[in-house]
C-alpha cells in the first residue's frame, strides 16, 4: 500500500494497527484518523538529519497551518521541534497546549497591531517579518512592552518551484516577503538593523509546497546566502539563521515519487556550509519548516457511503457523508488522492465513479474517477488516504455541516483528540 502504516489483509483497511471499519462504527463518520507514531517518526527524520548536519544549531519548525489542534503541539514539543504559527488562533492553541513559545515563529504577511501585541504577550520566540510596515510596528510595540524582539526577515529569492500556482510563494512578485532582486530586501535589512528594539538574527524564505527536488532548496539557499553576505559587507551585520521554509512533497498516490528527506537535508546543509565559506560569512544555522511532510501520511479520513448513483450511459457517483467541508483540496487544487473501500478491500470486480460530498454544490468532488468495488452500496466505509495535512485545518462549516472529530491512534489504541462539532457549536455565536 501507499504507506507502511496501511494494510489490507483480511479484506479490511487497517491503519496504524487499528481496524478502520470498527473505528468508523465506534466514532461515527466522517472521521479523521491520525497515527501518532507516524507523526513522531516524521519529526525524528527531520530532527536527526538537522542535528547531524554541518550547519550547527539547526532545527525543524513544524508549520502548524498543516494541521493545528492542541494535541499536535504537545507531540511537536516532545519531539523537539519548533512551531510555525500564523495567527492569534494558532498562537493561542499552541500556548494552551503548553508549547514552549520561545520555539514559536510567527509568520504571515499582515500581522495587525493586535496580533503583534498578542504574540509578544504570549512570548513568541521569533517574528518572521514580512514587510517594512511590520518592522516599524513591531519595533514600536516591542518598545511599549519593554522587550527586545528577535526577528527574521522574509524575503523572496525569485525561485519558482514549478509545483502549483496557489503554493508558489518564493517568486519575486509574490504577496509574501520582500524581493531580493529589486534591492528591497537589503533595504528592509537596513531598517531592521536600525531598530533598537529588534534583534535581527536571520532571513527566511519559503519557495513553495510539494517540492520533490532538493535543487530548489539549493538554488534558494544560494540567493539567500548572497543576501547574507551583502548584509554583512554593506551593513556590517552578521546573521546567524538561514530559514529555508517548508515544502517537501509527499506521495498522494502510487508512483508519484518519493523524496529522501534526510539525504536532501544533508545535501542542502553541505552546500550551505561550502557556499558560506566561499562568501566569507559564518556557516548559518538552518531552519526548515515542514508542514505537509510531518502530518500528511499520518492521516486518513473515513466516510460512509449514502448513495450510489449510476446514470446509465453517462457516469457514476458515490456520495459520502462528508466532502469539500472536511477536504476542500480537490475543489481548490484538483489534488489527487488514493481512495480505498475500507470494508471491501478484496473486491475483484470494480466500477468507476466520482467520489462526491454532500454539499449543495456540483464542485463538491473529493476525487473523480475512483475505482470502487462493483457492489459498493449505502453503508460501506470509504477511506481517503494521506489526509493528515491541510484537511482538518482547511475544513469549513459550509452548509452548516459540523467538522469531524480527530481520533489519534497510538500503538494500536485510539483516543479522541478533537471532539466532533455539535449542532450547538454551530450556533454558539448566533444571537437568537
Ligand atoms: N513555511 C511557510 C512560511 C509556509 O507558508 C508554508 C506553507 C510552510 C512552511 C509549510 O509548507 P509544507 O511543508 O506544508 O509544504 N493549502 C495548501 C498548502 C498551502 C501551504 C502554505 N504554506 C494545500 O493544501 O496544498
Amino acid at each position: 500500500m501507499l504507506y507502511d502504516n496501511l494494510d489490507t489483509t483480511g479484506g479490511r483497511l487497517i491503519f496504524a494497527g487499528a481496524d478502520t471499519v470498527a473505528l468508523a462504527e465506534k466514532y461515527g463518520t466522517p472521521l479523521y484518523l491520525m497515527d501518532e507514531e507516524k507523526i513522531r517518526a516524521n519529526c525524528r527524520a527531520y530532527r536527526t538529519a538537522l542535528d547531524a548536519c554541518v550547519c550547527p544549531g539547526s532545527s525543524a519548525i513544524y508549520a502548524s497551518k498543516a494541521c493545528s489542534f492542541a494535541g499536535i503541539y504537545k507531540i511537536i514539543a516532545e519531539e523537539g521541534l519548533g512551531a510555525d504559527v500564523v495567527s492569534a488562533g494558532e498562537i493561542y492553541t499552541a500556548k494552551k497546549a503548553g508549547f514552549p513559545m520561545e520555539r514559536a515563529y510567527f509568520q504571515g504577511n499582515n500581522k495587525t497591531d493586535a496580533d503583534i501585541r498578542f504574540a509578544i504577550d504570549a512570548g513568541v520566540g521569533y517574528f518572521v517579518c514580512d514587510n517594512f510596515e511590520e518592522i516599524d510596528a513591531l519595533d514600536r510595540i516591542a518598545e511599549e512592552a519593554g522587550i527586545k524582539q528577535k526577528i527574521l526577515i522574509r524575503v523572496t529569492p525569485g525561485i519558482d518551484p514549478h509545483t502549483y500556482a496557489a503554493v508558489a510563494t518564493g517568486k519575486v512578485d509574490s504577496k509574501f516577503g520582500i524581493a531580493v532582486e529589486t534591492g528591497q530586501a537589503l533595504e528592509a535589512a537596513r531598517l531592521a538593523v536600525s531598530k533598537k528594539n529588534l534583534v535581527f538574527e536571520g532571513i527566511h524564505c519559503h519557495v513553495g509546497s510539494m517540492v520533490f527536488d532538493s535543487d530548489v532548496f539549493i538554488r534558494a539557499a544560494d540567493v539567500m546566502l548572497g543576501l547574507m553576505a551583502e548584509i554583512k559587507n554593506k551593513l556590517g551585520h552578521e546573521l546567524k539563521i538561514l530559514d529555508l521554509g517548508g515544502g517537501y512533497g509527499v506521495g498522494y498516490y502510487d508512483g508519484q515519487g518519493k523524496i529522501d528527506i534526510p539525504a536532501n537535508i544533508r545535501a542542502v546543509a553541505e552546500h550551505v556550509g561550502e557556499a558560506a565559506k566561499r562568501l566569507g560569512i559564518e556557516t548559518p544555522s538552518l531552519r526548515l519548516e515542514p508542514g505537509r511532510s510531518i502530518v500528511a501520511d499520518a492521516g486518513i479520513t473515513l466516510y460512509t457511503v449514502g448513495s450510489v448513483k449510476k446514470i446509465t450511459g453517462y457516469k457514476n457517483y458515490v456520495s459520502i457523508d462528508g466532502g469539500m467541508t472536511d477536504n476542500p483540496r480537490y475543489a481548490l487544487y484538483q489534488s489527487k488522492y488514493t481512495v480505498v473501500t475500507a470494508n471491501k478491500t478484496d473486491a475483484k470486480d470494480t466500477i468507476t465513479a466520482d467520489l462526491v460530498g454532500r454539499c449543495c454544490e456540483s464542485g463538491d468532488i473529493v476525487q473523480p474517477e475512483v475505482s470502487f468495488p462493483a457492489d459498493i452500496a449505502r453503508g460501506d466505509t470509504v477511506a481517503v488516504l494521506t489526509t493528515g495535512a491541510y484537511n482538518y485545518s482547511m475544513a469549513s462549516n459550509y452548509n452548516r455541516i459540523p467538522r469531524p472529530p480527530i481520533v489519534m491512534i497510538s500503538n494500536g489504541a485510539d483516543r479522541l483528540a478533537v471532539k466532533r462539532e455539535s449542532l450547538d457549536d454551530l450556533i454558539l455565536n448566533d444571537i437568537i
